[in-house]
């Protein structure tokens, strides 16, 4: 038992039916049926792999794509293939996620066999937007189609999505409450570094935060300092521009359309006092590019022209914060400073990113532009740790006792 909860440790597995959870939500390219990244299949692997070698009967139960934009949503297939290879075994799939031809392919499993079910996401019931419009209580939860059919056929629920550990959805929070649950090896590895952050920081500790993920970039910002996490906060990406907006500075009429547009024009007057209250800790870029007749400029803050539209920090901020996370014992990021998917407007991205591969200091990378970036300047072994988690890192850090987590230590106190 860890943190409350059960792990793969306690339960005999042999011959016995495993309802296993897992995240590998990746970018689809739906004209060649390939999926653009493996990296989430990759970090399933030794959980299943463990479970099968025990003697388990393993079904997979995973989603693919987001309700927040509802044409994301595709079949697990692909995922199948791509766990064929990586376990060099065969994973059977079935394109169905509960119904019967789903329960007699689940019902035919052998020892050792593996199963992964069709998109979680195309019952009705297990989409992310219904938390907004119809929360179900964990109870609840525990009577929908998925759960009561599935239930039944199996003898453990394992949980090893800990990137979908803040959604409070059947699949990941229903079982729990009918029948015994642990987490996964990889849950358990995840929720173990980023508690270590959360808990005993070594200092300094620096958070490095930018992107276009505004809620949850100042949810994060704001628990980390109030809570005393955060020695530094180093900003960048949208999260830059509108605190610099929130002290007073022009960022440029570009920069200003775009966060009216994105509908985050209210963050300005929000940021306000959490800039005020920590200015000493949140650290804006001194200065920032911007892209003028195809061309990178630079300008300091103050100097920013009227028309700019800003996509990276510049080179002098870029220095600064090399230093800073040079001489840090703890750097945590989310999202890049710019937009490092082109070569004009990469520069702060990259510098930060090398100097996140230089520093002694132990770096947890979250969030998928954060991860995409290592893979982009090939730094991924130069990173103490790379979570596959980006909301739920978010939420965790935030302070949130995270659904899964609160469901799975339910089942450790209800289920022997
Ligand atoms: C993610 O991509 O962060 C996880 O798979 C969760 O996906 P969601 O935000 O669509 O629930």
């Amino acid at each position: 038992m860890r943190f409350g909860i059960k792990t793969l440790d306690e339960y005999d597995l042999k011959g016995k039916t495993v309802l296993c959870r897992v995240d590998m939500n990746q970018p689809v390219d739906k004209a060649t049926n390939t999926l653009k990244s493996i990296n989430r299949i990759q970090a399933c692997v030794p959980t299943i792999k463990e479970m099968v070698d025990k003697g388990a009967k393993v079904v997979l139960m995973a989603h693919q794509g987001s309700d927040i934009e509802y044409k994301n949503f595709y079949t697990t297939e692909p995922h199948a293939k791509v766990l064929t290879e990586l376990l060099g075994q065969q994973v059977k799939f079935i394109d169905d996620v509960c119904g019967p031809a789903a329960r007699k392919a689940i019902a035919d499993l052998q020892e050792g066999e593996i199963l992964l079910l069709d998109n979680v996401r195309f019952v009705s019931e297990e989409q992310t937007l219904f938390e907004l419009k119809l929360n179900l209580s964990h109870e609840e939860q525990a009577q929908t189609l998925m759960v009561r059919k599935l239930a039944p056929l199996g003898d453990l629920y394992v949980c090893d999505a800990f990137a979908a550990a803040h959604r409070d959805q059947p699949s990941l929070c229903g079982f729990e409450q009918v029948m015994p649950s642990a987490m996964g090896r990889l849950f358990e590895e995840e929720y173990c570094a980023v508690s270590q952050v959360m808990e005993t920081p070594e200092r300094p500790c620096v958070f490095v935060l930018g992107g276009a993920k505004i809620s949850d970039a100042f949810m994060m910002m704001e628990t980390v300092l109030s809570r005393g996490i955060a020695d530094k906060v180093l900003t960048g990406g949208l999260v830059a521009n509108i605190l610099l907006a929130a002290a007073g500075e022009e960022i440029g009429k570009g920069s200003m359309d775009f966060i009216v547009k994105s509908n985050y024009a209210d963050w300005i007057e929000k940021a306000k006092p959490l800039y005020e209250q920590y200015k000493d800790k949140i650290v804006l870029p001194c200065d920032l590019a911007y892209v003028e007749g195809g061309e990178r400029k630079e300008a300091g803050v103050g100097s920013i022209p009227a028309h700019a539209g800003l996509v990276d920090i510049g080179h002098k901020a870029s220095d600064e914060y090399q230093k800073i996370i040079l001489g840090a014992k703890t750097v945590c990021v989310n999202g890049p400073m710019g937009i490092f998917e082109e070569e004009i407007t990469e520069y702060g991205t990259k510098m930060v990113w090398e100097a996140l591969a230089k520093t002694e200091g132990y770096t947890l990378i979250g969030g998928g532009d954060s991860v995409t970036a290592t893979e982009k300047y090939d730094l991924k072994d130069q990173m103490s740790y790379i979570c596959t988690a980006g909301g739920a890192l978010i939420r965790f850090l935030s302070g949130e006792e995270l659904p899964v987590v609160k469901a799975l230590r339910h089942a450790a106190k209800t289920f022997a």
